[in-house]
């Protein structure tokens, strides 16, 4: 086991669905069943164990979606910028935590009032070049953006989401080790595509297919050469192996009907300190 790589991750002891702010969670209220989601959890917990330290956080009651550690904030080095959630739903769920990013010693940024801002579910840092990569279109705004590019001093490179299924960035894109980068270009508008292609060479560019991405195959994590995620098609196995990469998959079944999978339920804590621009 490697601990240079520390991954907050919450238990899911109030999760469940009971209301609906993506269209996966659409008549999935009250479907959950809480036994399973606890040992699907308990299952990832301990595949990412083989490979970082899990570090965990109190999970809180009447806030279920508190599971998806990844929509906490964004961290470079010891800052983090706190989410400010779209959904009042969520909102509850920011000074938890704000408290847990203070009580491990980071200082937290917070976006200016009425900016919407959701971590790590829209940003993610680029693991070939050194930017960020961060989205808007449904949960995140543009100024939010440049208040992380300065809060952070990180280069940001923004991408607009066009498909409402795929309304955070990392549920439709996983930038992986050495420069590759798993991903549904068809949640991406033409700018953002053009983008993408300019800064991610063809070679190194693993594209999924619409039925990959309804199972939430780019919602992975990502750990060295290890890719970790609930389940994914052959045909993806053997281009992710080619590229030197072992996958690893264990079903998240119930966390799917809330619109989220393996990255969501994890948030890195230990990324790297920005390049001052
Ligand atoms: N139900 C949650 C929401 O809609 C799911 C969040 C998934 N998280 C993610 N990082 N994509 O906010």
């Amino acid at each position: 086991m490697s601990t240079s790589t520390r991954i907050l991750m919450c238990p899911p002891d109030h999760f469940h669905v009971n209301y609906a702010i993506n269209p996966w969670m659409k008549g999935n209220q009250d479907q959950v069943s809480q036994e399973k989601a606890m040992s699907q959890w308990q299952a990832l917990r301990a595949l990412v164990a083989r490979f970082a330290e899990v570090v965990e956080i109190e999970p809180q009651e009447g806030v279920p979606d508190m599971v998806f550690t990844a929509n906490a904030g964004t961290v470079a080095g010891k800052r983090a910028v706190v989410s400010s959630f779209a959904h009042k739903e969520r909102q509850p769920e920011e000074r938890h935590f704000a408290q847990f990013f203070r009580k491990i010693g980071y200082e937290v940024g917070e976006l200016p009032e009425g900016v919407r801002y959701e971590g790590a579910g829209d940003s993610l840092f680029d693991r070939g070049g050194e930017w960020l990569w961060a989205g808007s279109g449904f949960r995140t705004d543009r100024e939010a953006h440049e208040f992380v590019a300065d809060f952070l001093g990180v280069d940001v490179l923004s991408l607009t989401l066009v498909d409402e299924r795929f309304y955070h960035i990392d549920t439709c894109f996983c930038p992986l080790a050495g420069g590759w980068l798993l991903y549904y270009p068809q949640a991406y508008d033409v700018a953002s595509n053009e983008l993408i292609e300019s800064r991610v060479p063809a070679e190194r560019r693993i594209r999924v297919t619409e039925e990959e991405a309804a199972e939430f195959s780019c919602n992975a994590i990502n750990i060295g050469e290890n890719v970790i995620m609930h389940d994914c098609s052959d045909r993806l196995r053997s281009e992710l192996e080619r590229a030197g990469f072992t996958v690893h998959t264990t079903s998240l079944s119930e966390f799917l009907k809330a619109g989220g999978s393996a990255k969501c339920l994890s948030l890195k804590l230990d990324e790297p300190e920005a390049i001052a621009k």
